[in-house]
């Protein structure tokens, strides 16, 4: 199964095993991840998902579509080229390793 690591604001860096056809942003509040708040359930509204795609990982990511571009300019967090709307983030075994940085506020 695909791993993720999430790295928290304090540092600590988390693995989870995340399913295909899973969001990032869902395996984050199944597991009581600190820092992704997904305050629409991932309905593309919200932005307090965001999360910074590791360079390392960056090339493995599906292309962000304009809405979920446009929604990131309101994160609470600076936008970054890395920036992704983790329930954007649909696991795929090519995504296996994926590394992601949670920023240090959503809202
Ligand atoms: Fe709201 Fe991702 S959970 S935009």
């Amino acid at each position: 199964m695909p791993i993720v690591t999430y790295i928290l604001r304090d540092g600590e860096r988390l693995e989870l095993e995340v399913p295909a056809g899973i969001s990032v942003m869902e395996a984050a509040v199944h597991n009581n991840v600190r820092g992704i708040d997904a305050e629409c359930g991932g309905c593309l509204s919200c932005a307090t998902c965001h999360v910074y795609v590791d360079a390392s990982s960056v090339a493995q990511m599906p292309t962000p579509d304009e809405a979920e571009l446009e929604l990131l300019e309101g994160a609470a967090t600076e936008r970054r080229p890395e920036s992704r709307l983790s329930c954007q983030l649909i696991m795929t075994p090519a995504m296996n390793g994926l590394v992601v940085r949670i920023p240090q506020k959503q809202g």
